[in-house]
């Protein structure tokens, strides 16, 4: 299917996400953010795909949210329409793993997006920003919440009261991306950590996912029950019995997602 605003490809059951606005450096606009949601509800439907790749172009993973589009609404207009709130609710709801490989600017909502993925592989270009404050508005994705619980308080306000940038060097030390690559290899390490995941159970990988996202909904021992419980369930897969024996008999694992 043909989107205006994204380029999509489905290969060796990874879904590549390429935000495409390139003459906007891909800011956000209501008509990108109503196709991701479509495309990121169908990938996780698609038993072709495994995982799933958000990224942009070299220059901008996303710039924002897009201002022009912005500029003008009331508080009526943000507050009946959702502003942001579709593709938000939208990301929580996906159950297979996603990977944000960002270069470029990721600012504002393109920070809150790649957040909003389950990990996020930079650029050595990448520059992450929450500058919502010099345009007289606050963060509305997410930014003031994850932001916080990746770096802490003290980085967060920083970003978020100053409006500065973070280069992928200082995204790495502090915990919001979990590696840096050279610009010119990110979609091939984007590429080679998605296929890792397609080799895995998708269950096991699910659920991987749901145990780590719950540490950020809950109390730790509340958390930790939560794990154990999924934990324990995993026994009742054929892919434990398999993951396990393929082990022990020294050769590579055939899961069958069950
Ligand atoms: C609309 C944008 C845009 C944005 C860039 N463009 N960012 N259009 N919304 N967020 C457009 C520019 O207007 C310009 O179009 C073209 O993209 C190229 O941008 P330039 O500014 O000419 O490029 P450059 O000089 O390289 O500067 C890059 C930049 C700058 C530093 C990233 O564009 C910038 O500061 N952008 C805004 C960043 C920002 O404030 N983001 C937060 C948005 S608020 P023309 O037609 O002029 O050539 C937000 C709210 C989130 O995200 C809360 C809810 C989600």
């Amino acid at each position: 299917m043909a989107y205006e605003t994204l380029i999509v490809e489905i290969e060796d059951y990874i879904a590549l996400i390429k935000l495409n606005r390139p003459e906007a450096l891909n800011a956000l606009n209501s008509k990108m953010l109503g196709e991701l949601a479509t495309v990121l509800q169908a990938a996780d439907a698609n038993d072709k795909v495994r995982c799933i790749v958000i990224t942009g172009s070299e220059k901008a993973f996303a710039a924002g949210a897009d201002i022009k589009e912005m500029a003008e609404q009331s508080f009526v207009d943000a507050y009946t329409a959702n502003l942001f709130g579709g593709i938000s609710d939208a990301i929580l709801e996906i159950r297979k793993p996603i990977i944000a490989a960002v270069s470029g600017y990721a600012l504002g909502g393109g920070c809150e997006l790649a957040m909003a993925c389950d990990f996020i592989i930079a650029a050595d270009t990448a520059k992450f920003g929450q500058p919502e404050i010099n345009l007289g508005v606050i963060a509305g994705f997410g930014g003031s919440q994850r932001l916080t619980r990746f770096v802490g308080k003290s980085k967060s306000m920083d970003m978020h009261l100053t409006g500065r940038n973070m280069d992928a060097a200082e995204a790495e030390r502090c915990g919001l991306v979990s590696r840096v690559v050279p610009a010119k290899s990110l979609i091939e390490e984007a590429m080679k950590a998605a296929t890792k995941i397609t080799e895995k159970s998708l269950i096991t990988a699910m659920a991987a996912k749901e145990a780590v996202n719950r540490s950020y909904e809950t109390t730790l021992r509340e958390g930790l029950l939560f794990e154990r419980r999924l934990f324990h369930s995993m026994f009742a897969t054929e892919d434990q019995k398999e993951g396990m024996a393929a082990f022990l008999e020294k050769r590579t694992p055939q899961f069958r997602d069950r």
